[in-house]
C-alpha cells in the first residue's frame, strides 16, 4: 500500500502589506527587502480570522480538488506554530469547524518544517490502512509573534495557509520521506516566551540569528534532498520541481545551485507571501499544480528547514 495526493488548496487573507507600506512604517525599503530576500509583499490575517479560518478555506479547496467530502476525512493534521489557542490543537478546532468527527485530529510542530514532518507521519497512517482520506494542513500568522519594530525579522514574514488530501494509491505516490531536528540549534530561531501563571514570561515575539540561519538552511535543505534522491537511487536531474521551504529566495537559489539545478526547476510564490512558515510548501504546491507545470509522473522534491532546528524533505511521483 502506497499514498498518494489527490488534491491541493491555497488559502491567502485579503489583506496584502506591499513592502512599500512597510518602509513608510520603518526604516526600510523595497529596494532592500526584495533584494536580500526574494519578497514583494505578504498578506496579514483579519483581527478576527484564526489559524484554523486560514486552514478551514485552505482545506475545502484541497478537498474539492480531490473529490472527496468533508465527511469521509478521517485523519486531520495541521502543521503549525501559532495555533489558536494552547489548546485544543487547531487540527481539532478545524476538523469541528469542517464538521466532522472521524478519526484522530492533532497538531504538528516542527515551525516551518512543518508540513514534511506532517505529511510524512500522513503517509504512514494512510500507508498502514489506518487512514483512508487524511487531510494534511499548514497553517500559520506570523503576523501576531512579529515584533513590528524589528526590521531584521518583520519584513520576512506573512501569513497563510495550504493543505493537501492524501490516500491510499496502489503505486506511490510518496516515495520517501526523511526527518531530522538538532535542537542544539535552537536558539538561533526562536520565540522565547511561554504562558505560565496566567502569564507571559519571556519575550513573545520571534527572535533570528539570520546569518546562521541562512548558512544552516542552505546546507541541510541540499543534504536532505539529497538523502532522498540517494533512497530512491534518482539523480539531482531526475528531480522535476522542487519546492524547498519558501523563506528567501537567495536560500533557495543556494540549494539550487548546490543540488546542480536549473531556476527554472523551482517553484517560488515567497515574492507573493514571504515566509509562511509550515504553509509555505502546500501554498506553493497548490500553485503549480494549479497552473499545470507538476503533471502526471512528476518527480516532485519537497524540502523544509525551521525552528529547531528541523528539516525534512518529501519525494513524490505526481
Ligand atoms: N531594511 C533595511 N535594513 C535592514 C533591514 C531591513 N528590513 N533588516 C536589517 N537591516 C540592516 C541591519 O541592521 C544591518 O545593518 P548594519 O550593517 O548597519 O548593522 C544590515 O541591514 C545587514 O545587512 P546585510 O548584511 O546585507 O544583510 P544580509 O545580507 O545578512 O541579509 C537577512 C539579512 C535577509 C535577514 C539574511 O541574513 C537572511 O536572509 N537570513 C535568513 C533569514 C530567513 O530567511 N529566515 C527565515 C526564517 S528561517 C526559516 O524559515 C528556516
Amino acid at each position: 500500500m502506497h499514498s498518494r495526493i489527490a488534491g491541493t488548496g491555497g488559502y491567502l487573507p485579503a489583506q496584502v502589506l506591499t513592502n512599500a507600506e512597510l518602509a513608510r512604517r520603518i526604516d526600510t525599503s523595497d529596494e532592500w527587502v526584495r533584494s536580500r530576500t526574494g519578497i514583494c509583499e505578504r498578506r496579514i490575517a483579519a483581527p478576527d480570522e484564526q489559524t484554523s479560518d486560514l486552514a478551514l478555506a485552505a482545506a475545502h479547496l484541497a478537498l474539492a480538488s480531490a473529490g472527496i467530502a468533508a465527511a469521509d476525512v478521517d485523519l486531520i493534521v495541521v502543521a503549525t506554530t501559532t495555533p489558536d489557542m494552547i489548546f485544543p490543537s487547531t487540527a481539532c478546532i478545524l476538523q469541528a469547524k469542517l464538521g466532522v468527527r472521524n478519526g484522530p485530529a492533532f497538531d504538528v510542530q516542527a515551525v516551518c518544517s512543518g508540513f514534511v514532518y506532517a505529511l510524512a507521519l500522513a503517509d504512514l497512517m494512510v500507508k498502514s490502512g489506518t487512514a483512508k482520506n487524511a487531510l494534511v494542513v499548514g497553517a500559520e500568522i506570523y503576523s501576531r509573534i512579529l515584533d513590528w519594530n524589528d526590521r531584521g525579522t518583520c519584513v520576512l514574514f506573512g501569513d497563510g495557509a495550504g493543505a493537501v488530501v492524501l490516500v491510499p494509491a496502489m503505486a506511490p505516490g510518496i516515495l520517501s520521506a526523511h526527518l531530522h531536528a538538532d535542537g542544539h540549534y535552537r536558539e538561533i530561531l526562536c520565540v522565547p516566551g511561554t504562558v505560565a501563571n496566567g502569564a507571559v514570561s519571556g519575550k513573545p515575539f520571534l527572535h533570528m540569528d539570520g546569518g546562521t540561519v541562512f548558512k544552516f538552511a542552505v546546507k541541510v535543505l541540499a543534504e536532505v534532498a539529497q538523502e532522498a534522491l540517494a533512497a530512491n537511487r534518482l539523480p539531482a536531474s531526475a528531480i522535476d520541481w522542487l519546492i524547498p521551504h519558501q523563506a528567501n529566495v537567495r536560500i533557495m537559489d543556494a540549494t539550487m545551485k548546490k543540488l546542480g539545478l536549473p531556476r527554472e526547476r523551482m517553484i517560488t510564490t515567497v515574492d507573493k507571501h514571504a515566509n509562511t512558515s509550515a504553509a509555505s510548501i502546500p501554498l506553493a504546491l497548490d500553485v503549480a499544480v494549479r497552473d499545470g507545470r507538476i503533471g502526471a509522473g512528476h518527480h516532485v522534491m519537497l524540502a523544509g528547514v525551521g525552528g529547531g532546528f528541523t528539516w525534512g524533505s518529501v519525494l513524490i511521483r505526481w
